[in-house]
Parts: structure tokens; sequence; C-alpha cells
């Protein structure tokens, strides 16, 4: 596992999406895992930013979601696949051959689970997986109790995550209490992990994750054991860190 801890969420954005410039530099089929949520917003800013500016050519990459709610169609704004769509697949003109996602809407959502995450090994896994930590240490939806062999799944949402959702969704659009994600199993496969986060509420489950032990209680925590993995900080989110 390693460190970067960035003085800002400028320059923390910057680097999450320098890591895939990066990876796109190399002119060869790679896969990369997208979330959505807060954090990622600048880093899908900082994309856009340099595909306009020409410094980025994305045509070799493949985009897998991380996780999906369910109980709301793929064509809602608030779907995780939407939102990816407006910040990023859009306005960079992304090809949608490349753009891989669950359906959400599946009437057999086990089997769903299953094909998707087929879909990642046909193509030989994860070469970077980006993702953000949850307020309970949760990656993607895989909340608490999520073992390293967590495969890809549907799972009912913690109840901390109810609660950070709130700020996603408007007042009057219920919460969905149910999600499909890429397992911790995958997650930890993939080549590469960036695992973002930035503001002083973060820094609590940020000490966790990186001093506590590797427990299944902290999702997020078994990234400690990946050397692939790098934990990428603002100052305020690494504020309680030794
Ligand atoms: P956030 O969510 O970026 O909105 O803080 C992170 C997560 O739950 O993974």
């Amino acid at each position: 596992m390693n460190l970067v801890i960035k003085s800002d969420y400028e320059s923390l954005s910057l680097a999450a999406a320098q890591a895939i410039i990066e990876l796109s530099k190399q002119k060869k089929e790679v896969n990369i895992c997208l979330p959505t949520g807060t954090t990622p917003k600048g880093m899908y800013k900082a994309l856009v930013d340099l595909h306009q500016a020409g410094q980025a050519d994305f045509s070799f990459i493949n985009w897998f979601t991380l996780d999906e709610y369910l109980g709301i169609p793929l064509s809602s704004p608030f779907s995780c696949y939407q939102q990816i769509t407006e910040l990023f697949y859009e306005p960079t003109g992304i090809n949608k051959d490349r753009i891989f996602t669950f359906n959400s809407e599946a009437k057999d959502l086990d089997a769903e689970a299953a094909r998707y995450n087929a879909i990642i090994e046909h193509m030989g896994g994860l070469d970077l997986a980006i993702v953000g930590i949850g307020m309970n240490g949760h990656v993607g939806f895989n909340e608490p109790g999520s073992s390293a062999n967590a495969p890809t799944r549907v799972i009912d949402l913690h109840e901390r995550t109810l609660v950070q959702s709130k700020k996603y969704f408007t007042d009057d659009h219920p919460i969905p209490t149910k999600g499909i994600t890429l397992g911790m199993k995958t997650l930890l496969q993939s080549k590469e992990v960036f695992v973002v986060a930035n503001g002083e509420e973060k820094a609590d489950i940020v000490k966790f994750a990186i001093h506590g032990p590797v427990s299944d209680d902290v999702p997020v925590s078994h990234f400690q054991t990946h050397a692939g993995a790098t934990f990428l900080l603002d100052t305020l989110a690494a504020s309680k860190l030794k």
C-alpha cells in the first residue's frame, strides 16, 4: 500500500486524473473502474479539461461503473451511470462501445452481477480501480462485513450509507435501499487501485483504513494488503494519520 498526500482538493483531483492519463499513454486496451459521489467530481472536471486541451486520448480505455443503485431506472439523473455520463462520458465523447455498466433494471439481478463480473474477467481484469471511501469504510457498496473475497453482488445498503446518500438525492426522491456492486475480490485483483478521500469529515475513517487492523468491518482496510493500492488524500483527510 502506498500513501500520497496532496495539499488540496484540486491537486488531489488532478493526481487521480493523471493516473488515468498515464495508463492511456500506453496506447493499449486497459480496463478502468470509475466511482461516483462527491469525491471524484474534481477528477472528472480535470479529465474533461485535459481532454479539451488535447492532452488526453481515451480511445483505448474500457470503462466500468463501480456500483449502482437498485430500484431507480438507469436513465434517472440519480443513477451512478448517468452521473458518470454527465460528468465525463458525454463531455469527452467516449465511444459507447467502451462503456460497461450494471443493468440495474435486469429481472434477475444475481445473474446480472455475475454477467457483469464475467465481462471484466473475460477482458483480463481491471488495470485500475478508482474508488472513494464511505463514512463507514465501504468501497463501492461493499458495506461493513464485506470480506476480501466478497463477490460482485446485490447488497442491502448499510444504515450509514443511507444517511450519507441523502446528499445525492433531492428531498422528494426516495433513497434506494439496495445496490449492486463490484465485489472486494474483483477490486483487490485490480493491478492498481487509487483510494481517494478529501476533507476533514473523512479523517477518522481514513485513520481506521490505514492504521487500523485489516478487517471486514472496515472494507477499505483490505487495501492495506495490496501492493498496487495508493491512498490518495488531501491534507485534511490525512490530518489524523500518525
Ligand atoms: P463521497 O462518497 O465521495 O460522496 O464522499 C464516497 C463513497 O461513499 O464511496
